[in-house]
């Protein structure tokens, strides 16, 4: 595991007004991370450690890529600071155990939102490895598609979704999946990223025909080394922490209604946070704060 002080930021890119990419220069980190891994960071000094996938690494050039939502008080101030040139003032990693793929012959690749960044690295892995790719990508509308061009062209085919129809099919994620289970009989796995409610989705849409379905689980973390229990999750009964056991778990396993219940019980906390900050923000005339994004 790695760990320096100051990282720089060498380019950066929003995708959206709640949705940006971040490119960070650590050459180690980059020859480090393999797909499925994440980092732990703090923006400043007294920042909070926030758990972020590695989206993608690039080892020639030494860098890293965060694609990040501002959901809440440290995702919109890194939001408004992290500019190009500006260092993160810390970043440890890579965290968790490095996604398995590589034996799949043909898979599914499900992201949802924010989690069609992280699902790239592993469709790209499974792309190298031989694997016929199908990408399944979910937005909720045409407006905030992203990477389409970098997943056509490392996947074999690409379903488009979104919630309005304003591009691709009209619906959500599981539809796409229909539509490529009832394409191919020969899908070996499944692999799927986004909101707990969409990974739920995922899973029971794979569990009649008992196709492998791994998911990436989001739950709250703290110092992203099994010791403080932040990160419990319940797996087939047993309980697991997500950061040194996972992230990726079986989906037909996972407890999600215990994931949802436990991703909400700092929302008092998290809201108070955040006024805060706005407030801060307001008296020192900084820009506005955008309204409460929606949240996984
Ligand atoms: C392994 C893992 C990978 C992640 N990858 C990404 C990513 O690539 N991009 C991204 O935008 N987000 C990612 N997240 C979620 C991200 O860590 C939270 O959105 C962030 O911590 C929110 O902080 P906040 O202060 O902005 O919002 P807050 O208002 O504090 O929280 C908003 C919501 O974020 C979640 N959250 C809050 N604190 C934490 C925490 N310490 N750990 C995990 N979740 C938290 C909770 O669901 C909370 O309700 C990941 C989480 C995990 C566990
Ligand atoms: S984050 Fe503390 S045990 Fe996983």
């Amino acid at each position: 595991m790695l760990s320096e002080p100051g990282f720089k930021i060498v380019a950066r890119k929003d995708f959206s007004d709640v949705t940006y990419l971040l490119e960070v220069r650590h050459p180690l980190m980059a020859r480090a991370a393999r797909a499925g891994q994440f980092v732990i960071v703090m923006a400043h000094e007294q920042g909070e450690r926030i758990p972020l996938t590695i989206a993608d690494f690039d080892r020639d050039r030494g860098t890293i890529t965060l694609v990040i939502q501002a959901v809440g008080k440290t995702t919109r101030e890194m939001q408004a600071s992290c500019q190009v040139g500006a260092s993160l003032y810390a970043m440890v990693g890579p965290m968790g155990i490095p996604s398995a793929l590589g034996h799949a012959k043909k898979v599914i690749c499900v992201g949802g939102g924010l989690g069609v960044a992280p699902i790239f690295p592993q469709a790209r892995t499974f792309k190298q490895a031989g694997a016929y790719v199908i990408a399944v990508l979910g937005f909720r509308s045409k407006n905030l598609v992203f990477w389409e061009d970098k997943f056509r062209a490392c996947c074999d085919e690409l379903i488009l979704c979104t919630d309005d129809g304003s591009a691709g099919i009209r619906g959500m994620v599981t539809e796409g999946i229909r539509l490529a289970l009832e394409k191919h009989a020969d899908i070996d796995e499944v692999v799927a990223i986004g909101p707990p409610v969409m990974m739920r989705g995922c899973a029971e849409a794979t569990r009649a025909r008992k196709v492998r379905t791994l998911v990436s689980l989001n739950p709250i973390m703290v110092d992203g080394t099994g010791m403080c229990g932040g990160c419990r999750v319940k797996i087939g009964g047993e309980v697991k922490f997500a950061c040194v056991d996972g992230p990726d778990f079986d989906g037909h396993k996972v407890d999600f209604d215990d994931l949802m219940s436990r991703l909400r019980r700092y929302r008092d906390e998290e809201r108070a946070a955040l006024a805060r900050w706005s407030d801060s923000c307001r008296l020192m005339n900084q820009e506005p704060v955008l309204p409460l994004a929606g949240r996984q």
